[in-house]
């Protein structure tokens, strides 16, 4: 018997996750000096992580030989106090791609359906099958815009959650706020909403989906701590929601699921106010430089809501790869169905325009 028979079924099938290669990796292929590379390809933060999140977690660092808190009681209340909620109304995740795991092991089995936008983050679509459950994709209105009607209508009984991430990975595009609170309104009981907001606080005016949940809606948010906290290689992020809810979500969770250090850092990163008041501005600043570059070398581009800008470049994957070996790394989004675009993240300011002038050059329009 081979190991492909002994295995479960639909993991043969499970299509794999392709994150953005690391500088060394992208270094060592290329043969480049691995300080020349800059990447902008995983809408990691330019400025690094929260200075007062590294004090915490080197502080933790010292106390490496003990468990974490497994109940994360320290984070869970620092986080109630942020969002004026209980602390049974939130749960730590390994990354907020943890929660979404954990939704599946909840809430997922053959036969139920997962509604979600076309070119969603490809999480909930890989959750979704790895569970055996069936994803719908609902097309994508002009402009990449995330059309909540047509969502609405693919429910059916058999939904079990709905994805929405707003703003959008990989389109950056974001839904107004009363058309996200209406259309979480109008979801039937048996269907919990999977509001994610990983890139909410670059935000001015982000949706509050709270008081919904008190009048008792089937909704779980999503937050990371990966993108304007500077977090990504600690692996935190979380989710909040109707006690009832996380109380099953919870069931499903590891003991020991984020170090201790990833929490400590976290609860650091939430005090650390200016620090993400300054991401925030700076975010926005090279979200217009990049894409008044764009529009300069005449490319169509999704105006950005988050820290990226998705741009139409002809061939995606040969644009990538140019870019990348003049030590540029950006994002094809072709397994989104976008072979003619690509993703990329917004960096310091040097960073940016050394991204314009390579794809300037990649383009022939310098
Ligand atoms: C829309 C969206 N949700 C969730 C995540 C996962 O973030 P984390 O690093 O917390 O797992 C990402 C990361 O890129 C994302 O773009």
């Amino acid at each position: 018997m081979t190991y492909a028979e002994l295995a479960n079924k639909g993991i043969l099938t499970q299509p794999v996750y392709e994150p953005g290669k690391p500088i060394d990796q992208v270094a060592r292929e290329l043969g480049l000096d691995p300080a020349g590379i800059i990447k902008l390809a995983s809408n990691e933060n330019p400025l690094g992580p929260s200075p007062l999140a590294v004090a915490a977690a080197t502080r933790a660092l010292q106390e490496a030989q003990l468990y974490p808190d497994g109940g994360y009681f320290r984070l869970r209340d620092r986080l109630a106090r942020q969002w004026a909620l209980d602390r049974e109304q939130f749960i730590i995740g390994d990354g907020s791609n943890e929660i979404i795991e954990l939704l599946g092991h909840a809430f997922l089995a053959p036969g139920v359906e997962c509604v979600m936008p076309q070119a969603s983050f490809v999480v909930y679509k890989l959750v979704t099958l790895m569970f055996g459950a069936k994803p719908v994709e609902v097309p994508l209105a002009p402009g990449m815009r995330q059309d909540l009607r047509a969502l609405a209508a693919a429910v059916t009984p058999a939904t079990r959650l709905v994805f929405l991430a707003s703003p959008a990975n990989p389109t950056g595009v974001a839904n107004e706020p009363e058309e996200i609170l209406a259309f979480a309104r109008a979801l039937p009981p048996h269907v919990i909403l999977v509001f994610d907001e990983a890139y909410a606080e670059y935000l001015d005016n982000p949706p509050d989906l709270r008081p919904l949940m008190a009048e008792g809606r089937k909704i779980i948010a999503l937050r990371t701590f990966s993108k304007i906290y500077g977090l990504a290689a600690l692996r935190v992020g979380y989710g909040y929601g109707p006690k009832e809810l996380i109380a099953i979500v919870q069931r499903a969770r590891q003991p020991f699921n984020v170090s201790a250090v990833a929490a400590a850092a976290a609860v650091a990163a939430l005090d650390d106010e200016a620090f993400v008041a300054r991401c925030r501005a700076e975010n926005r600043v090279g979200l217009r430089q990049l894409e008044a570059g764009f529009a300069r070398l005449g490319l169509e581009f999704v105006p950005g809501h988050g820290n990226f800008v998705l741009v139409k470049v002809g061939d995606g994957v040969a644009v990538f790869d140019a870019l990348q070996r003049r030590g540029v790394i950006t994002r094809p989004v072709k397994g989104y169905g976008l072979p003619e675009w690509l993703r990329v993240s917004v960096g310091t300011p040097e960073q940016n325009e050394r991204l314009l002038a390579s794809l300037a050059s990649v383009l022939g329009r310098a």
